[in-house]
């Protein structure tokens, strides 16, 4: 489905209405274009899920590790992954397999080799500023789809969450 959100505020609402639904062992890939949410959404979603110590994008070390109250959130960036060798490196099945939340921006990278997954891919709004000096905007869409029985299974309760809180641009 996708969504319009028109503010930071949202898209923390939308981080948060997905970490009502996260399980063990849940991956969720996280695409879009630089600057467009992926890791602000992160912290959103480790805030959601207790997680007090800070978030920082992990571009550079391609992996941080959090604890959440009840659940670990592994945070993964694969922009700068430069081997797909370094993928399986980085052990996010294992991480998956201990019973964590794994998150991956730049996850699309790798094509459809994370499996089973809730894709989330932001873009920036149609009213972004582009002129010399002006702001961009807060406004995003999002994009939300489930790759896998796992995520499909919660989709519908999960849309009609969405339903509530944003205005959808378009279903299924
Ligand atoms: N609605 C919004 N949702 C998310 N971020 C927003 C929103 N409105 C404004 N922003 C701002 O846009 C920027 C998004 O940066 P962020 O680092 O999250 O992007 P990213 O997708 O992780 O980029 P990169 O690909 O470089 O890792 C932040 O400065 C954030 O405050
Ligand atoms: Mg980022």
């Amino acid at each position: 489905m996708k969504l319009r959100i028109d503010s930071l505020d949202q898209t923390q609402t939308l981080a948060r209405l997905i970490a009502d639904l996260v399980r063990p062992r849940d991956m969720i890939v996280l695409t879009g274009e630089m600057g467009a949410g992926k890791t602000t959404f992160t912290q959103s979603l480790g805030k959601a899920l207790g997680v007090t110590e800070m978030i920082t994008s992990p571009t550079f070390n391609l992996l941080h590790n959090y604890q959440g109250q009840k659940i670990a959130l592994h945070h993964a960036d694969l922009y700068r992954l430069e081997r797909t060798g370094e993928l399986v490196d980085l052990g996010l099945d294992e991480l998956q397999d201990a019973g964590g939340v794994v998150v991956v921006e730049w996850g699309d990278i790798v094509g459809d080799a994370l499996g089973d997954a809730l894709l989330v891919s932001f873009s920036h709004g149609d009213d972004a500023i582009d002129r010399p000096g002006g702001q961009p905007t807060e406004s995003r869409f999002v994009t939300i789809e489930p790759r896998g029985a796992q995520w499909r299974d919660r989709m519908q309760k999960l849309g009609e969450e969405l339903s509530r809180s944003f205005e959808v641009l378009a279903r299924g």
